[in-house]
């Protein structure tokens, strides 16, 4: 069977409702806003910008980032796979993706927080090239950037 080709895709009035109903497994719920949280949020911000990550033609997850007010660096805001379509290199293609249309739009550091956990996204941002900047927020999430 061939894999399916994954992309980023604009989330239509069409398709808000099903894109909205990806979630992760339920003890992943802790590391990512649901969806429809990040889609009424990035309405409240003119610098977000956010996708629908599709298999083939399936929906399979969405990510969303900023550009940082610095210019140069962007902001990894959210990032999930519906927990049905984990583990089959969806995540690892759509970062790939997401960081490679960066550096045309002039930006040189992609960076991320997220929460330290069990099951937590550190492992798969570390084995995509981050790495840890040293910083924690005031929330607990800890800080890692790329540069591009
Ligand atoms: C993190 C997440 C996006 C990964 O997506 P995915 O589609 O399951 O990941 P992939 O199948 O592309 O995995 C790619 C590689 O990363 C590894 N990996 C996946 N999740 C991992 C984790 N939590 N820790 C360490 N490694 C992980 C896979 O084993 C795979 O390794 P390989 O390249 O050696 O085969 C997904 O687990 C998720 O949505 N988690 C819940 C939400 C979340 O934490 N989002 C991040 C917010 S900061």
């Amino acid at each position: 069977m061939t894999t399916p080709v994954v992309t980023l895709r604009e989330i239509t009035g069409e398709t808000v409702r099903t894109i909205c109903e990806l979630e992760p497994h339920e003890a992943q719920s802790g590391f990512v806003a649901p969806n429809a949280v990040s889609i009424a949020q990035a309405h409240f911000n003119p610098d977000a910008v956010f996708w629908a990550i599709y298999a083939g033609d399936e929906p399979v997850g969405f990510i969303m980032w900023r550009p940082e007010d610095d210019g140069a660096s962007c902001f990894l805001w959210r990032f999930m796979i519906d927990g049905r379509h984990q583990g089959k290199g969806y995540g690892r293609e759509a970062i790939a993706l997401w960081l490679e249309g960066l550096p045309a739009q002039g930006y040189t550091l992609a960076r991320l927080s997220y929460v330290p956990g069990a099951a937590g996204p550190h492992g798969f941002y570390l084995a995509r090239g981050f790495q840890d900047t040293g910083e924690t927020r005031a929330n607990g999430e800890r800080l890692m950037e790329l540069a591009l």
